[in-house]
């Protein structure tokens, strides 16, 4: 049946969702020494990609060392929902920690559970009105800046809204405007600079005094003040204004009455800035890059923003009905997912699709690879907002479409991010109709997030109801 997902007969489901049996493979083209790591660093996309034709649990070797990447939905299933078993660690997370501290996004589950228990209310469900509101604020204003036919850097577009966006969310009325500039000013090198550590082999070129060291430490610093500046002033306040800062600095949790120390909620106030930010900006930026190439989606959208706002910018109110908005943004994140390579290490010995794990395994998902799989999507390449109609989604196997992750550690943003990516592609179909700029090509960049590089469209009024002759803005 076309838009049915096919699993391969020998890794179909049982009814205990278990499959029988998994098979086990080796990535191809391993060198001696440094194993995988030149295809890893040069072309990660599509080797990733290609590593499910190998098995369902398929080895990799990064230098010396092996990792596992779960191929199979429901090997992903079992690796998300034991984050006791496989936890946050290893290498990569003990190089993360001391840059962006131990909040919801690195610690290890033991410290996890009490952390999260303390920032949920934060993302409860009856708070997303008063952040919808500053979200479609930040969206006018944006538009509202843009002129027909002169061309926008739609990449620093984005992630200044996002990065005002969630920034004016934690920090609504503690130092307002100075905080939103700051963040503005130093997220982009931190996360610059973050990435740059992450994946660098060796970790000496980040301890030399070059330019570009030191305006990463200087942003950092200056980051670190502006948060303990707001924090200090949420303290000394004591007002509960419903801004995310407060209810941190409120928060206590129910069965042992602790609380956040001032560290602790710089920490997660850190996480919150580099986790919400690039991934929105960078899931938008596919998002308008695919609709100016697929204008049968795009006239779809229109046709939905006109029937359903008639021209106004849409509110918190609307989301329920941008059906297909939502379907747009959703398949953005099938094929262009902003979290594309994530990792956990066993904790202690265990066996996942038959190969015995040792205490400090690596193993890797990829929403990315998920999404890319013929098996699981067909005609994956095809960008069908359809496919996330209900009747055609339930026939996508669990586990296969997990691009906020699974289990205690899904991310705990996904409601807030696809309200502000939804919210932000009404609009904008509302007012404008974005082209490329002749002779651009845009490939997919790998990096913290899975960003578009540059992007420079052209803005175009649009018009709305047939033959209404109105002409927006
Ligand atoms: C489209 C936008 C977003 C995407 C695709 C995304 C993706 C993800 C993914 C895949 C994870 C799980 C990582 C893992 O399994 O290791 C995660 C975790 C997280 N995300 Fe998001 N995210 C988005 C937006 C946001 C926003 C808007 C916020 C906050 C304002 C946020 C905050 C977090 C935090 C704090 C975690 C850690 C959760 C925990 O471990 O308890 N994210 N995100």
């Amino acid at each position: 049946m076309a838009g049915t997902a096919r699993i391969r007969p020998s890794t179909r489901l049982s009814t205990t969702g278990m499959a029988v049996p998994p098979t086990k493979g080796n990535a191809p083209g391993r060198l001696p020494v440094l194993g995988h790591a030149i295809p890893l660093r040069r072309r990660p996309l599509e080797f990733l990609a290609a590593l499910p034709a190998h098995g369902d649990l398929v080895e990799i070797r990064l230098g010396p060392q092996r990792a596992y990447l779960a191929c199979h939905p429901e090997l992903v299933r079992q690796v998300l929902l034991d984050p006791r078993t496989y936890d946050k660690g290893g290498p990569l997370f003990d190089k993360v920690r001391p840059l962006v501290g131990n909040g919801l996004f690195t610690s290890a589950w033991a410290e996890h559970r009490l952390q999260r228990r303390l920032v949920q209310p934060a993302f409860h469900s009856s708070r997303t009105a008063s952040y919808a509101a500053v979200m479609c604020e930040e969206i006018e204003s944006m538009l509202d800046s843009w002129e027909e036919g002169r061309d926008i850097d739609l990449g620093a577009a984005l992630h200044a809204l996002t990065v005002r966006v969630t920034t004016r969310t934690l920090f609504s009325t503690t130092i307002g405007g100075r905080a939103v500039a700051d963040v503005q000013h130093c997220l982009p090198v931190i996360l610059r600079g973050i990435y740059r550590r992450m994946t660098s082999p060796v970790g000496l070129l980040e301890r030399l005094p070059t330019p570009e060291n030191r305006r990463f430490e200087e942003a950092r610093r200056r980051l670190r003040a502006v948060i303990d500046e707001t924090i200090q002033g949420c303290r000394r306040s004591g007002a509960e204004n419903g801004d995310l800062l407060s209810i941190l600095v409120g928060a206590r949790d129910e069965e042992s009455g602790e609380g956040f120390t001032d560290e602790d909620i710089r920490d997660q106030v850190m996480t919150l800035l580099i986790a919400g930010t690039e991934t929105t900006a960078s899931v938008l930026a596919w998002a308008l890059h695919l609709l100016s190439r697929h204008p049968e989606v795009e006239k779809q959208l229109h046709d939905e923003a006109d029937r359903i706002l008639a021209g106004r910018l849409p509110a918190f109110a609307d989301l329920p009905a941008l059906d297909y908005a939502r379907r747009a943004v959703t398949e953005t994140l099938r094929l262009y997912p902003p979290a594309w390579l994530l990792s956990r290490t066993a904790t202690v010995r265990t066996e996942l699709a038959g190969e015995q794990l040792k205490p400090g395994a690596i193993v890797l998902y990829s929403p990315y690879v998920l999404g890319r799989n013929p098996d699981l999507f067909p005609d994956p390449g095809r960008f069908d907002p359809d496919r996330w109609l209900p009747e055609r989604a339930a026939s996508v196997p669990h586990g296969a479409m997990v691009p906020f992750g699974a289990g205690s550690r899904k991310c705990i943003g996904d409601a807030f991010g696809l309200a502000e990516a939804t919210l932000a592609l009404a609009a904008i179909s509302t007012r404008w109709q974005l082209r490329p700029v002749p002779g651009t090509t845009i490939r997919p960049k790998p990096e913290a997030a899975l960003g578009t590089g540059p992007l420079c469209m052209l803005p175009q009024p649009r018009r709305f109801g047939a033959g209404a002759g109105r002409t927006n803005p």
